[in-house]
C-alpha cells in the first residue's frame, strides 16, 4: 500500500476520451490509457465536477493498494482506508466502463456487503448525505484506488453512470439522451419550476421523435421541426405539432420556453444558431447537442462555446452555460443554456 499525495484525482470518462479529459483539466496525467475509460491526474489543487465537459467522476486519490490477494481483498482494503474523515454517506465499488470492467462488476456486487458490514461495525457508514462518499475503484481485478468524493462536487451515481429505463412506448433510444440530460443538469426544484404541464418547446431534428416524446410526456406542448417523419405515438400524440421545414430557418410565433436541437450539423453552426435564439428572445432555455466525430474535440467544443459566450456577453445577456458528455452522448457532447433573471 502506497499513499498518494491529496491531489491525485481520478476522473471516469467514457472510454475513448481519456485525452480529451486530460486535455481540458490542463493537469499531469499519471495515467492515461486509450479506451480504459479512466483517468489519473495530478498537478491540480481544484478541479470543478461541473465544468469538466468529458469527466462523468471526479474523486480524491488517498490511497493506491497494488497486488491485491485474491483469497483475501478485504483486510488490504480495509487497512487502507483513510482514518479522516471518520464517516463517510456512503460506500461505491466501482469498476471502468468497459468490457472488463463489466467482468468485474459480478465481485463487486458480491463484496459490496462484506465491506459495508465491517463498515457498518466500525461506525464509519452516516445517513447524513452531506458526508463525502468512499469510492474504491478497481482498474483490474488486482488493483484498487481508494478514494473520496465531495458531494458537492462530484456525480452521485455509481461509476458516474446516470441510469434511465427506457419506457416501451419511446419513438427511439434518444428519448434516453434527454432524460439524462434534465438529471444531470437540473435539480429536482429547477425540473418541477422549469418543466411544468402547459409550458411550450421546440424541437429542432426532431424524428423520429425520442425527445420531443420525452417532453410530451413531461406534459409540455411540442413544435417538432424536421423535414422526417415522427414515429409511433409521437406521430398522432395531442400536444405534438410536426413541421416540415428547415431547423436553421424555423423561429416561432411566440417565445418558446424551450428550445432542444439534436441536428447533426457542425458544432460552430448549432452553436450560432442556439445563440441567436437567445439573442432573438425566442427561448428561456435550451438543451442541445453538439456532434465531434473530428480529431480535436476539445478545441471544436471551446471554439462553439467560446462562439457563444462571446456573442451573449456582447448583448449584456446573462445565462448559465454547462456542458457534459453524458453516458447517453457517443462522439457528441449534450449543452444546457438558461437565461438568467
Ligand atoms: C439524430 S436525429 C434526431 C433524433 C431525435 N432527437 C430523437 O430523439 O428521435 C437528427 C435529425 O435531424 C434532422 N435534421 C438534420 N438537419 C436538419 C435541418 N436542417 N432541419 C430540420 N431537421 C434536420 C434529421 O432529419 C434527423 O431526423
Amino acid at each position: 500500500m502506497q499513499t498518494q499525495s491529496p491531489q491525485q484525482w481520478l476522473i471516469y470518462c467514457r472510454p475513448g476520451f481519456e485525452r480529451d479529459c486530460v486535455e481540458e483539466t490542463q493537469a499531469k496525467p499519471i495515467i492515461a490509457i486509450d479506451n480504459s475509460g479512466y483517468v489519473v491526474l495530478q498537478g491540480k489543487p481544484h478541479l470543478s465536477f461541473k465544468q469538466l465537459t468529458f469527466a462523468r467522476q471526479l474523486l480524491d486519490i488517498q490511497a493506491d493498494v497494488a497486488n491485491l490477494p485474491e483469497r483475501d481483498r478485504l483486510t488490504p482494503l480495509l487497512a487502507a482506508i483513510p482514518d479522516s474523515p471518520s464517516q463517510f454517506s456512503a460506500l461505491y465499488l466501482e469498476v471502468p466502463d468497459t468490457n472488463e470492467g463489466k467482468m468485474l462488476s459480478g465481485f463487486t456486487r458480491r463484496f459490496q456487503p462484506l465491506l459495508e458490514e465491517k463498515l457498518q461495525a466500525s461506525h464509519r457508514l452516516s445517513s447524513d448525505m452531506a458526508l463525502p462518499r468512499l469510492h474504491i475503484f478497481f482498474p483490474d481485478n488486482q488493483n484498487a484506488l481508494i478514494c473520496i468524493s465531495n458531494p458537492l462536487n462530484s456525480s452521485a451515481s455509481l461509476n458516474g453512470i446516470h441510469r434511465i429505463s427506457m419506457t416501451h412506448d419511446a419513438p427511439s433510444r434518444s428519448y434516453l439522451k434527454l432524460a439524462e440530460a434534465f438529471e444531470v443538469f437540473l435539480d429536482k426544484s429547477e425540473q418541477s419550476q422549469w418543466l411544468k404541464p402547459g409550458m411550450t418547446a421546440v424541437d429542432l431534428g426532431a424524428a423520429p421523435g425520442g425527445w420531443t416524446w420525452q417532453l410530451a410526456q413531461r406534459g409540455l406542448k411540442v413544435i417538432a421541426v424536421d423535414n422526417g417523419p415522427l414515429k409511433g405515438a409521437a406521430a398522432t400524440h395531442p400536444a405534438i405539432k410536426h413541421l416540415r421545414q428547415d431547423g436553421f430557418r424555423f423561429r416561432p410565433q411566440r417565445p418558446v420556453d424551450w428550445l432542444v436541437c439534436d441536428m447533426v450539423e457542425q458544432p460552430q453552426r448549432v452553436a450560432t444558431l442556439i445563440t441567436e435564439w437567445f439573442i432573438g428572445g425566442f427561448t428561456q432555455r435550451a438543451i442541445f447537442n453538439l456532434k465531434l466525430p473530428m480529431k480535436k474535440r476539445f478545441v471544436a467544443l471551446n471554439d462553439a462555446l467560446g462562439t457563444m459566450r462571446k456573442a451573449l456577453d456582447a448583448k449584456g445577456i446573462r445565462y448559465r452555460l454547462e456542458a457534459k458528455q453524458l453516458y447517453h452522448d457517443r462522439e457528441e457532447v449534450t449543452i444546457l443554456l438558461a437565461r438568467k433573471g
